[in-house]
């Protein structure tokens, strides 16, 4: 359709509001809308009812407006649940009226809701969540509109994507020859494949300009925004149905690195409400690069007209980048991405060859001298979870590999050696394409293939007969060593191909591509260390029924994210081989799988961390990897202190478990060492240790150890404090009487507040303020004679990871001392360096306790608790009555903790902390002046706090934003967690060997996260 372009006379606000009254009856007020050719206003009526009125150019004629009109009364009958613009009728019933203007043209004008939302283009994220709700709500618009027909729609549009063979005659515009080249190239493809297909493809009316201006986003605060609505109908036209899918999936390509996964996530969104046929799965990829192509033209073209157009360069440069990165992808590859995307069997040929192969596993030559269906055979557990590897990346160098894996097959007898396909393996270090160097990044971790370990040397036969297709010396590291690959056909004539990976090269001399390769015809022998890519000598066994247009780069590890989409590009080779399935020890269950025998098994009130579980299988340094091999930084598990799996401390409980653990009724020397190095840490007089298994035990000893020396039985506490989870300590944790299920505070419990300078009574601005938050404990102490002790952690981390104010434990102490009780530091969660400043966090109060606790850290994981007291009061706890812990202080638990105590001071581990906490202080701090959602940045060290409030006056506290964020960091990779009395608080405690880049990388994802809608709005 031709419309004329020039500007009409825009009416001003007051003759909308008056056209408003008189034609709906609605007393309004209006603001101005955008709109290319019509006058648009947004009125708001007296009763909070809001709309749009619509002016429309003096060229749009009667039909144009109707056909928006009829299709969204169809929307509003058939798919009432969805948000989009309802047509309002005038007082005399009819929807579209018309009216002079002041040039003396008609014009029409009719009336929609308005409907809220921001367009999609502005929103952030552009994640998986909001990208499949574009594609549902699309799917539900054209499965309403499948049989909508008006006149109107058989409009001849430059935007209909069965149509787009004009920019032919306007491809001299691009400049560019490169780029002329790429837009020939994509035009060439739409000529061979979509234009012939088009008869053959369904067609219905669609809205045909989903573009990220016309969709309208948002959600709750502190939730991801979704595609709510679309607006904007005046470009329907009734065309090819898919090409609804295509444009929006063009939109969310824009400014993604990965153009194709976030227009599959479209494409999944909108199969699942109008499932897309098999025709319209294989034609979306260059439907897409159409729709770019046809954009990229067109600005081209307005270039000529409107030189300088910034609006027109702005868009245009993501469409171009958008357009090469999607051509870079092999059509084949991308079609089987929309189908694994859609639930579909992603290459369709391969059931085809496994069924054909099933027939011929019986008459396959062997692949080796050995019969691997009948020999003896040893499969080797090379997954993330792997107990045979471990998490010590060392382990995996190819030399201490290949030594590990020989002497394993010596010991079993095994002639071969098995690693398994479609295994999660943490081997492959090489970082996905593109993804430079983020340690986060996702990594191929899915093997393909089956490995064959035998000696370098030993032959390798064809299972079947084939022609040469690939020959190649992938000699990059990580790869697959010289390498061939076979191609082969099915009865009914479908290809497919065989890899064999790790030759030696001098045993592929001679060959050439095209060659015959009989079946049980020697292909070559196993290449050793040197020119199999780093290798440990094996066959790298893999099928292949598609190359697409790969050949010697077709991967033999897939990403996990994509593990549908290459494991049926690659089938299991097993079907060639024929192990029985019996010597194959059972995969690993799933993450789903997981959490149901959890839930059948154990008891519901173990909580799981985030909305989405992780199954975790591996820690290393401050990572955790799940069960797909993805990397985590772990930036809030105290425990892991000098990091996960440090292999001095794994060494020392080793060493020590192969040879004695036994309990205290013994003289052994590690306990008397481990004691000394303990006691030697802390101040005078606390110079006796006890060891037990847990700093809830710890815990509980440090209130009989009070009781007995006070003979007295009172505790004063402090709110929302966490002491450990024996009947005792229940008792004397508000956070746990006080919470959910809990059944309120014992008499002899004594709760006092907080000290939380930031939020409390006593504010950080007073110098008193230590002293003023002690004097509720000296009140309890004056009206209560029965007080044995004041527990307290020295930086309350449940609390809200608080630190006290200065000299307020000198108060509290001198207080209790003089009231004859004692005083008993918690220091489970902020001992052993993490502060910094500090060995413990009571020197940073300048006190010494009578009672110090330990626990968590101390082991780095393994069960362990101490307590450290004065010889005055252990000798009161020695009345007669044994103390005993079957397991407390046994020669591997000392082991283990006089380890952490070697690793922290060899590596410096408490500078570490002073030096990289200090910085990421410093630079959190920082954030708060661009975040008011920040409203405090508090700890010391590597122990710090973030509070989250949405009013940095009234202090509410951002209890869902604060959910919201770590949720998306786990989402990015970066595992935090919140605390406080309203969870409000992002706690940060990681590893004390965590780097300043690992805090970089959280203060950079955290700003980027608050950057988002969700939270920023
Ligand atoms: C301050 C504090 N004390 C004691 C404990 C009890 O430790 P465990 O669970 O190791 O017994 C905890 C555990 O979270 C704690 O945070």
């Amino acid at each position: 359709m031709h419309i004329d372009t020039h500007p009409a006379p825009r009416l001003s606000l007051s003759d909308a509001v008056a056209l408003a009254r008189r034609l709906y009856g609605l007393s309004t007020t209006a603001e101005p809308l955008a709109g290319e050719y019509d006058s648009n206003y947004h009125l708001t009526a007296a009763d909070g009812r809001e709309f749009v009125l619509k002016v429309m150019h003096p060229s749009r004629d009667h039909g144009f407006v109707e056909m928006q009109c009829q299709a969204l009364r169809v929307l509003a009958e058939r798919a009432p649940a969805l948000t989009f613009p309802r047509v309002m009728p005038g007082l005399d019933g009819s929807v579209i009226a018309s009216i002079p203007d002041a040039a003396g043209a008609t014009r029409l004008v009719w009336m929609l809701s308005y409907v809220p939302g921001r367009p999609m283009a502005t929103v952030r994220p552009h994640g998986p969540a909001l990208l499949t709700s574009l594609g549902t709500l699309l799917g539900h618009l054209d499965a309403a509109l499948l049989d909508f027909r008006h006149p109107g729609t058989d409009q001849v549009l430059k935007w209909d994507l069965a149509r787009a063979g004009w920019v032919r005659d306007y491809l001299s515009h691009v400049k560019d020859p490169r780029r002329r080249a790429l837009v020939e190239r994509c035009l060439a493809r739409y000529d061979a494949e979509v234009l012939p297909a088009l008869p053959t493809l369904r067609h219905s009316v669609i809205h045909n300009d989903a573009n990220d201006y016309n969709l309208l986003a948002g959600g709750p605060r502190a939730e991801l925004p979704l595609v709510t609505s679309l607006i904007d109908f005046g470009d329907m036209v009734k065309t090819i149905t898919v090409g609804e899918l295509a444009i929006a999936a063009a939109y969310a390509a824009l400014d993604q690195s990965d153009p194709l996964a976030a227009a599959a996530l479209v494409a999944h969104g909108y199969d699942q409400v109008l499932p897309l046929t098999d025709r319209e799965l294989a034609l979306l990829h260059p439907l897409v690069m159409t729709r770019l192509m046809v954009s990229v033209v067109n600005s081209a073209f307005r270039q000529t007209i409107v030189p300088d157009d910034p609006y027109v360069t702005i868009t245009e440069r993501p469409a171009w980048t958008a357009l090469e990165r999607l051509e870079a992808i092999t059509p084949s590859l991308a079609e089987y991405s929309f189908r694994a995307a859609c639930g579909r069997a992603p290459v369709p040929a391969t059931a085809k060859v496994t069924a054909w192969l099933e027939e011929q596993a019986a008459g396959a030559a062997s692949i080796l001298d050995v019969d691997v269906r009948t020999a003896p055979v040893q499969v080797f557990d090379l997954s993330v979870g792997s107990l045979f590897l471990g998490a010590d990346p060392e382990a995996l160098e190819a030399r201490r590999l290949s030594r590990a894996i020989a002497a394993a097959m010596e010991e079993s007898g095994a002639l071969v050696g098995i690693g398994r396909y479609d295994e999660v393996r943490p081997i492959y270090s090489a970082p996905q394409y593109g993804a430079g160097d983020d340690p986060l990044a996702e990594r191929r971790t899915v093997h393909l293939g089956i490995d064959l370990f035998a000696p370098a040397g030993a032959a390798v036969y064809a299972p079947l007969a084939g022609t040469i297709a690939v020959l190649a010396n992938n000699a990059r590291p990580q790869d697959y060593g010289p390498l061939l690959v076979l191609r082969h056909e099915t009865g009914e004539g479908v290809p497919f191909y065989s890899l064999y990976g790790h030759l030696s090269r001098r045993s592929l001399e001679g060959r050439r591509v095209g060659d015959r390769v009989e079946h049980g015809e020697q292909i070559g022998t196993l290449g050793a260390i040197e020119e199999n890519g780093g290798w440990p000598p094996h066959l790298h066994f893999q099928l292949i029924t598609d190359l697409v247009g790969l050949g010697a780069d077709f991967p033999g590890v897939a990403p996990a994210s994509q593990r549908r989409l290459w494991t049926s590009l690659s089938p299991d080779p097993n079907l060639l081989l024929g192990i029985p399935a019996q010597r194959f020890p059972g995969a690993p269950p799933s993450l789903e799988q997981t959490l149901a025998a959890r839930k059948s098994l154990l008891v519901g009130s173990l909580s799981i961390s985030y909305r989405e579980p992780l199954k975790i299988v591996r820690g290393w340094r401050q990572y955790l990897y799940d069960s797909d091999g993805r990397a985590y930084l772990d930036v809030f598990n105290n425990v892991p202190l000098v990091g996960h799996t440090h292999p001095r401390v794994v060494r020392a409980i080793q060493a020590q478990v192969a040879l004695l653990n036994t309990n205290t009724r013994y003289l052994h020397d590690n306990i008397n060492a481990y004691a000394s190095r303990l006691t030697g840490l802390m101040p005078a007089p606390l110079r006796v240790a006890f060891f037990l298994n847990s700093a809830s035990e710890a815990n509980e000893v440090a209130l009989r150890l009070a009781r007995a020396h006070t003979r007295r039985t009172g505790m004063i506490v402090l709110e929302h404090a966490y002491h450990g989870n024996t009947n005792t300590l229940v008792d004397i944790s508000p956070y746990k009487f006080d919470g959910k299920g809990g059944t309120g505070r014992k008499p002899w419990v004594h709760v006092v507040p907080i000290p939380d300078d930031y939020r409390g009574a006593y504010r950080r601005s007073d110098p008193e303020a230590g002293r003023r938050y002690a004097e509720p404990v000296a009140a309890i102490l004056a009206a209560e004679r029965d007080i044995a002790a004041y527990i307290a952690e020295t930086l309350p981390s449940v609390g809200g990871q608080v630190v006290l104010p200065p000299g307020y434990l000198r108060e509290v102490y001198a207080h209790v001392r003089a009231a004859g009780a004692v005083c008993i530091a918690d220091e489970v969660q902020v001992g052993f360096g993490r502060l910094g400043t500090h060995f413990w966090g009571f020197e940073t109060q300048g006190v010494v306790p009578d009672i110090v606790v330990l626990g968590k850290p101390i082991g780095n994981g393994f069960p362990l608790g101490a307590v450290v007291t004065t010889r005055e009061i252990a000798d009161s706890f020695t009345n007669g009555m044994e103390f005993f812990s079957t397991f407390g202080g046994n020669p591997v638990a000392c082991a283990a903790g006089i380890a952490v105590l070697d690793v922290v001071e060899d590596e410096g581990l408490q500078a570490n902390a002073r030096e990289v906490g200090g910085r990421m202080l410093a630079d959190l701090a920082g954030l708060m002046e661009r975040f008011p959602l920040i409203g405090d940045v508090r700890g010391s060290g590597l122990f710090i706090g973030v509070e989250l409030v949405r009013d940095r006056i009234t202090l509410e506290p951002a209890t869902a934003e604060a959910s919201y964020v770590v949720n998306r960091l786990r989402e990015r990779g970066i595992l935090a967690g919140t605390d406080g009395p309203h969870e409000n608080v992002l706690k940060i405690r990681p590893p004390l060997i965590f780097s300043h880049a690992d805090a970089r990388l959280f203060v950079e994802t955290l700003a980027a996260i608050l950057e988002e809608d969700a939270v920023a709005r």
